[in-house]
């Protein structure tokens, strides 16, 4: 399925990114790394073991339009072809609205997550078209419901949705497909420690626990894999998860108890 495919994932230093890249190496996937971290980026090639061609590492940031579009034609003019686009950078934040002292937070979130999202898809559709490529949108639970401490950071999952929704409307059938993966929390990922706190700084090593519900990654590539084989439209991990947006219609004031209850007990700001 991937083997000789080229693909651009956007976050690929860390976490989620990385583990998706080294995956994706092992089925053969020509790849392009990107991330604003070099060293991080030569760590993660270094892993990148399969029959495809040596990772090419791009680094810049997101937020910039012209990282990204120097990202794509690098895609190009290395590989000749784009044909998967995984838009999985991201940062977050763990800070009540009303406590935060440094509002820069929440342009921060909206310039990474979703205008980050939209400048590599505005760069990659039109080579995306030509392969009938595909983009893997890696969104969260929390584009789909309200969770405390996180009101900048859910923001721009919503409009990562609202985005990717009204796309899908202006494309043609056999044009490019569109997958939206909302996973819950992930375990092994630097998002916490780097999440803005309500200073505008990193909260850095997090007291936090994760809960019994949180999914490891290789959870969550093996999902994201299937989906794509698939040619799927959504995938919600763990898929008991899909029960919250519908909840959330019927009885909001059940989620709002539920993430409540989840959330305070983990808040020590
Ligand atoms: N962890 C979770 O519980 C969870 C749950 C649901 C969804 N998600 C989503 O999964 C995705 C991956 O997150 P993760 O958990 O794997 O976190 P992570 O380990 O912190 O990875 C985030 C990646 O985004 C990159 N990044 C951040 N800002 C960037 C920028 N301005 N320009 C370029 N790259 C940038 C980081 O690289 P550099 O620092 O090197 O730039 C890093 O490679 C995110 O979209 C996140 O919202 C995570």
């Amino acid at each position: 399925m991937l083997r000789k495919k080229t693909v651009v994932i956007t976050g690929a230093s860390s976490g989620l990114g990385a583990s998706l890249a080294v995956t994706f190496a092992e089925m053969g996937a020509n790849l392009v790394l990107f991330s604003r971290n070099q060293e991080r980026l030569k760590e993660v090639e270094s892993l990148c073991q399969g029959p495809g061609d040596r990772p090419v590492i791009v680094t810049g940031n997101i937020a910039q339009p012209e990282d990204c579009e120097r990202l794509i034609a690098l895609a190009i003019s290395q590989f000749g072809t784009l044909d998967y686009l995984i838009t999985n950078a991201g940062i977050s934040m763990w800070a009540k609205f009303e406590n935060i002292c440094d509002l820069s937070i929440f342009s921060k979130i909206m310039e990474t997550n979703y205008l980050g999202t939209v400048h590599c898809v505005y760069y990659a559709l039109p080579h995306l078209r030509k392969s009938q490529g595909m983009i893997v949108a890696i969104s969260s639970i929390q584009g789909k419901i309200g969770v405390p401490f996180h009101t900048g950071y859910t923001a721009s999952k919503h409009a990562i949705q609202g985005f990717f929704a009204s796309l899908r409307a202006e494309l043609t059938e056999n044009d490019i497909d569109i997958l939206i993966v909302t996973p819950h929390w992930l375990r092994g990922t630097s998002l916490r420690e780097n999440a803005f706190g309500k200073d505008g700084n990193s909260i850095g090593v997090s007291l936090r626990e994760h809960s019994q519900e949180s999914i490891s990654l290789q959870e969550c590539n093996q999902a994201i894999l299937n989906a794509i084989g698939k040619r799927q439209k959504e995938l919600v991990v763990p898929p008991k998860l899909k029960i919250l947006p519908w909840l959330n219609l019927i009885n909001p004031k059940i989620v709002d108890f539920i993430v409540k209850w989840k959330m305070f007990k983990q808040d020590n700001e």
